[in-house]
């Protein structure tokens, strides 16, 4: 889907002069505050009662109404609102997507990325860029997990964006990878367990484990409930640095791997290969990246791994394998899908 916007927008750029297209790319940061300023303010929400003026919205969200009317005017050139000539907003197609209650809500996300953490991190690229390591650290003197860990609200807003790009591929994960029919499945570092619950749904003879930092269980508990699957899932705090202390059939490991160097990625596997019974398998979930071939997700992805995280970064198949095989896990299936790929480590 992406990838095909991404031609579509690549050969728009075509059809103007050069400058243009580098003009318009180059305020990229206006769009994403101001799409987290709509998003933090319930615009959205406000809306999907019917049309209403920036005045009327100004009166229910308490803000100022001349501004409220020239920013939602500024979204409208980019379909999240339609602006008639008698001053009313209504939600474009896109701004749907801003509503709390749509299932693939972007909400959480967009206050995510523009959030003074990242944004600032964002703000010292080119360090990144000169020194090769990433700038969270040091801008903000710990890592983004640590920031997490003292930041509840800005956690409970990754967390949901992730629940959200989680559950756009699940699809992609749950058709494309032969999941048994009975046994246990352990997600590792699985946030509130998105992906484990569409797994669990989809084969109703599985059992599951969730491991992930204690803030995270916490929350991962309600969520479980609200899905009906709290009675099929065991919640275990566990730090894939130091111990995982769980026994599974199949481990997942979602978004994890890219977050971290090689060197940190050896020690989560032999952290893992640790409690890997002889004969389960690891799954490990990621877009993949070709070292000489851009791809719009992962290669965007990369740079908020290389800038935000642990000089993390995006990696090909093949690169993984090598991770596994100095973890002593033996590789296994790699397969392909439309969304992320699954690469299959063997204990
Ligand atoms: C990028 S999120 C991925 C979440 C989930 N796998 C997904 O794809 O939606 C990274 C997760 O790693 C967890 N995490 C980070 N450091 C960890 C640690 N040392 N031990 C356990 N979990 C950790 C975070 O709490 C977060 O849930």
């Amino acid at each position: 889907m992406l990838a095909l916007r991404g031609r579509l927008l690549a050969l728009a750029d075509r059809l103007v002069p050069p400058q243009a297209a580098v003009f318009d790319q180059s305020v990229g940061i206006a769009r994403t505050q101001m799409l987290a300023t709509v998003a933090e303010l319930g615009v959205a929400d406000e809306l999907a009662e019917g049309p209403a003026t920036a005045e009327e919205l100004a009166s229910r969200l308490g803000v100022n109404a001349d501004a409220l009317h020239r920013l939602m005017r500024a979204m409208s050139l980019s379909g999240i609102f339609k602006l008639d000539r008698s001053g009313r907003f209504t939600l474009g197609r896109s701004g749907q997507a801003l509503r709390s209650d749509h299932p693939l809500s972007v909400r959480d996300w967009a206050r995510y990325f523009a959030s003074r953490s990242n944004s600032d991190a964002w703000a010292d690229l080119t360090e990144t860029v000169r020194t090769g390591r990433s700038a969270f650290p040091r801008v903000h003197g710990r890592s983004v997990w640590q920031w997490f860990a003292e930041h509840p609200d800005e956690e409970r807003m990754f967390a949901g964006g992730m629940r959200a790009g989680t559950l756009q591929d699940v699809p992609f994960i749950v058709g494309g990878y032969s999941w048994p029919d009975a046994g246990v499945v352990c997600d590792v570092a699985g946030g509130v367990g998105t992906l484990l619950a569409a797994v669990l749904d989809a084969r109703p003879g599985l059992r599951g484990v969730l491991v992930d930092a204690p803030g995270v269980l916490a929350e991962a508990d309600g969520w479980l409930a609200g899905r009906g699957l709290r009675e099929r899932v065991e919640l275990t705090e566990g730090d894939i640095f130091r111990s995982i202390e769980a026994k599974a059939d199949v481990y997942l490991m979602k978004n994890i791997l890219h977050d971290w160097d090689d060197e940190a990625c050896a020690t989560i596997l032999r952290t893992l290969r640790a409690a890997m019974p002889e004969g389960s398998r690891l799954v490990v979930v990621e877009y993949l990246q070709e070292r000489n071939e851009a791809n719009l997700i992962a290669s965007l992805s990369d740079i908020q791994m290389m800038n935000v995280c642990d000089d993390g970064r995006e990696r090909s198949a093949e690169e993984i394998q090598a991770l596994f095989r100095a973890a002593g896990l033996r590789p296994g299936r790699v397969v392909r899908t439309g969304g992320p790929g699954l690469v299959e480590g063997l204990a």
